[in-house]
């Protein structure tokens, strides 16, 4: 048995130890792998999260009632655990932003959430619990899903009477496999303004399907989606933001409400700025695509993925890729504070 926190738990017997020997490291994509524990916590409505539990990894119960099952009420998180090089240490990336980011998404669906240091715990917990899933260096990561949502019943449109987190936890590689290839939609939106593009919604995620997968079809990596207002300006790919660089300037969508505050996407610019670039957060015309000398994806589960090409009605414009690339001198500070390999000084990492 281990201890963490004040909750202790039972590590499996030989056949757990030979299930971690055994896995193949090196073949991780961004594929559920069901892992040992998970974290949950229960709270009513109007009351405060207090106590939570390491519990076997499973399924979970739920009234077909429930606010998350019958309105949507709910809200997820993604952030990552490393190993260090040295093989023993983890470290996690900003736990705190995901948590304040989770808190402001709360107060905008009626729910109450964890404090911004539960939250924390929580991962450390979990993270602790499932420490043989944390991947070998440069083999990948281990991501953590927290959820937050409406688990109590009732019919009528409004709040849940009680709320779960919960946090479950992946290892993982690369999330997109070979070259990313855009296609700009022009029919569909991610969000709209005064909506919930800029939170977690669980809800924001769905929607995207439908265009994702018929441009799957058409040989496309992933859909790039433009303002509903206006329609000109590019806004988020279906799961993650989007940096365009032209000369010594980088530039992202500013976040009004309808493209969701990145936490990568937040550090990078902080990167960007520390490199000596010029960054804007401003609004992006389609346009500026065509003019573009580089445009790179960024998201906790993305990382930063340089676009080889994008799409736009039938036009193809493609980027340059390579190691002198703006993208992958960010990729390797980014890469290199979150692994420990190189010195943290933003201050950004935590050790579990
Ligand atoms: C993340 O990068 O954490 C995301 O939210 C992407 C996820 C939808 C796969």
């Amino acid at each position: 048995a281990q201890t963490s926190g004040q909750t202790t738990f039972q590590t499996k017997g030989n056949s757990g130890a030979e299930k971690y020997a055994n896995f193949n490291w090196d073949e991780l994509g961004f594929d559920l792998v069901p892992t040992d524990y998970m974290y949950v916590m229960k709270c009513c409505e109007e009351e405060n999260f207090s106590h939570g539990n390491l519990v076997p990894y499973g399924n979970i119960e739920m009234s077909p009632s429930a606010g998350i099952l019958n309105y949507g009420q709910g809200l997820f998180e993604g952030l990552k655990a490393y190993r260090k090089e040295d093989g023993c240490d983890v470290l996690l990336f900003r736990p705190e932003q995901n948590a304040q980011r989770m808190k402001r998404g709360a107060e905008r669906l009626c729910m109450p959430s964890p404090s911004v240091e539960q939250f924390v715990e929580a991962v450390k917990q979990t993270v602790l619990a499932n420490k043989h899933w944390v991947p070998p260096p440069g083999k990948g990561s281990l991501y953590i899903r927290p959820l937050l949502f409406g688990s109590g019943p009732h019919l009528g449109v409004g709040p849940a009477p009680e709320y779960t987190f919960l946090i479950y936890v992946v290892p993982v590689g690369n999330y997109h496999k070979g070259l990313l290839n855009l296609v700009v939609e022009d029919k569909f939106h991610r969000a709209t303004p005064g909506g919930t593009g800029g939170i977690k919604a669980v809800t924001n995620y769905s929607p995207v399907y439908k265009v994702v997968t018929q441009a799957k079809a058409k040989g496309f990596s992933d859909v790039l989606f433009l303002d509903a207002l206006t329609g000109k300006n590019i806004e988020e790919v279906s799961a993650c933001n989007i940096f365009i660089v032209k000369g010594n300037v980088i530039s992202t969508p500013a976040t009004h409400g309808t493209i969701l505050p990145g936490i990568t996407r937040k550090s990078i610019i902080e990167i960007a700025l520390s490199f000596g670039y010029q960054v804007e957060e401003r609004v992006i015309p389609v346009e500026d695509l065509l003019e573009a000398d580089e445009l790179f994806c960024t998201g906790t589960a993305v990382v930063v993925t340089p676009v080889t090409s994008v799409t736009c009605h039938n036009k193809r414009v493609e980027y340059k890729i390579g190691v002198e690339m703006v993208s992958q001198k960010i990729h390797v500070m980014l890469t290199g504070i979150q692994t420990g390999r190189i010195e943290d000084k933003m201050g950004w990492t935590v050790e579990v």
